[in-house]
């Protein structure tokens, strides 16, 4: 089965919720829990994506939403050259399938049209997440700093973040 590649719309959101909340229910991914994932949330990063950002969302042929991921422009002078605040999720039947790739080389070609131009592509893995760190150090990025104890784990322990960085 194929899927495309596109930009998110309003009407989306519904769907982008399901594959957070499908995501988020696998411990060791997203940061967000299941419940954190409110309407609210989703609203919010549809509207920044939309305002001065990238929202892409990977579609299966039937129409399904399968992938989402956004970023957004940094609103400070000093970093309005630097895309953050970065997620992407696709959902756990779609994993390995070259869906995640598809979504960051679209959110790359996306952020190379911004005006003012995006220089820096910034974000922050689970230091457990090391399937993750692997596809982004393929695509490109390249770990940058530890930040350590940034997380709190449901069970109680912390975890350490990657900070990772790729320059367009
Ligand atoms: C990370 C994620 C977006 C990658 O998407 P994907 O469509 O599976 O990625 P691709 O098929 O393009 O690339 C596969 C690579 O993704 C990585 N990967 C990370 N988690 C994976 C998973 N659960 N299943 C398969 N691949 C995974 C691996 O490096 C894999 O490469 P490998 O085959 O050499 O091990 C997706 O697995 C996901 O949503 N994971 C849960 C949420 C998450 O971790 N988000 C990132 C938070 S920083």
């Amino acid at each position: 089965m194929s899927f495309t590649i596109r930009p998110t719309r309003p009407y989306d959101a519904i769907p982008i919720a399901a594959v957070h909340r499908a995501t988020a229910a696998i411990p060791g991914g997203i940061a967000r829990r299941p419940e954190e994932i409110t309407d609210g949330y989703i609203n919010r990063i549809l509207h920044e994506a939309l305002a001065d950002g990238v929202g892409l969302v990977a579609v299966e042929e039937g129409g399904d939403v399968i992938g989402e991921i956004h970023a957004v422009r940094i609103p400070v002078k000093l970093f309005s050259h630097v895309l953050s605040d970065l997620t992407v999720a696709v959902h756990p039947d779609w994993r390995g399938r070259g869906v995640g790739s598809a979504l960051f080389q679209a959110l790359f070609a996306a952020a190379r049209g911004m005006e003012p131009p995006i220089v820096r592509v910034e974000l922050n893995a689970g230091a457990g997440n090391a399937g993750a760190i692997r596809l982004y150090e393929r695509l490109g990025f390249r770990v940058e700093g530890r930040l350590e104890k940034r997380g709190l784990l449901p069970d109680g322990r912390f975890e350490d973040d990657i900070a990772m960085g790729l320059i367009l």
